[in-house]
């Protein structure tokens, strides 16, 4: 089975401050862990705390917004080369860095970890494109929390996760914020493409590394997306 994993850029910091070694090692360990012949991975990994960070000091130095984007990209890219140490021999030694690279790369045998590829989106919109070129079976997102929420469950602790979403009621609940940095969840691009190829996708907690292997062997966990 082919998959794309989707590692939130939060997942990587400690309180969304220091890079969080022990987590990266053990998110390593686990995808070491997954047979290679029964579930072809290709990873994404978003730019968290260090993207924003980067991003907001240049927008106040007067930068433009598609130039933030372009420090995203790198940030997320550099956080793709931590997972690629992590993994070790199992990993393809370069993120990517075109859609096509990706695709020629994963005939490698090896797991390819990509960042970002182009300004305008988020690594959610990489990982769509991804699992749409190379025709993923499923796209697992990886988040720090358990899925889909009725709102914002870290602002209101009495949200609503929901098992299922349709991919319509999910761009509902998006504000389209598509400043640099500032892509919550799914930005727009990633739901409309997840939604045109109705790639199955799931949403779930990367806290814990293994609910990335319960997803694969089709357990029940975090947010579904359903396209009916
Ligand atoms: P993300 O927004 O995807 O990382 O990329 P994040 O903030 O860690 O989000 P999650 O937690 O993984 O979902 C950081 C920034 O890099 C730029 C955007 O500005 C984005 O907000 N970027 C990333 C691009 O412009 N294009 C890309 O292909 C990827």
């Amino acid at each position: 089975m082919k998959a794309v994993l989707k590692i939130g850029g939060s997942l990587l910091f400690q309180n969304e401050s220091r890079l969080d070694v022990e987590y990266i090692k053990s998110l390593g360990k686990e995808i070491q862990s997954i047979p290679p012949k029964k579930f072809q991975l290709a990873m994404v990994v978003g730019g968290g705390r260090a993207a924003r960070e980067y991003i907001a000091t240049a927008r106040q130095l007067g930068a433009s917004e598609a130039f933030c984007d372009e420090l995203g990209i790198e940030i997320a890219r550099q956080n793709a080369r931590l997972l690629i140490a992590a993994l070790g021999e199992m990993a393809y030694p370069v993120p990517p860095s075109t859609l096509e690279e990706a695709a020629t790369t994963t005939m490698s045998n090896k797991i390819i970890v990509m960042g970002g590829i182009q300004p305008g989106q988020s690594t959610n919109a990489v990982a769509a494109l991804l699992a749409e070129r190379i025709n993923a079976e499923l796209l697992i997102n990886a988040t720090d929390v358990e899925g889909v929420y009725s709102e914002d469950p870290k602002i209101n602790p009495t949200a609503i996760k929901y098992e299922e979403i349709s991919v319509k009621h999910l761009k509902g609940l998006i504000k389209d914020e598509s400043r640099a940095g500032k892509y919550e969840l799914f930005d727009l691009n990633a739901i409309n493409i997840i939604g045109r190829s109705k790639i199955p996708t799931i949403i779930l907690s990367g806290r814990d590394p293994k609910n990335i292997m319960k997803a694969l062997q089709g357990a029940k966990i975090g947010t579904k997306i359903t396209y009916t």
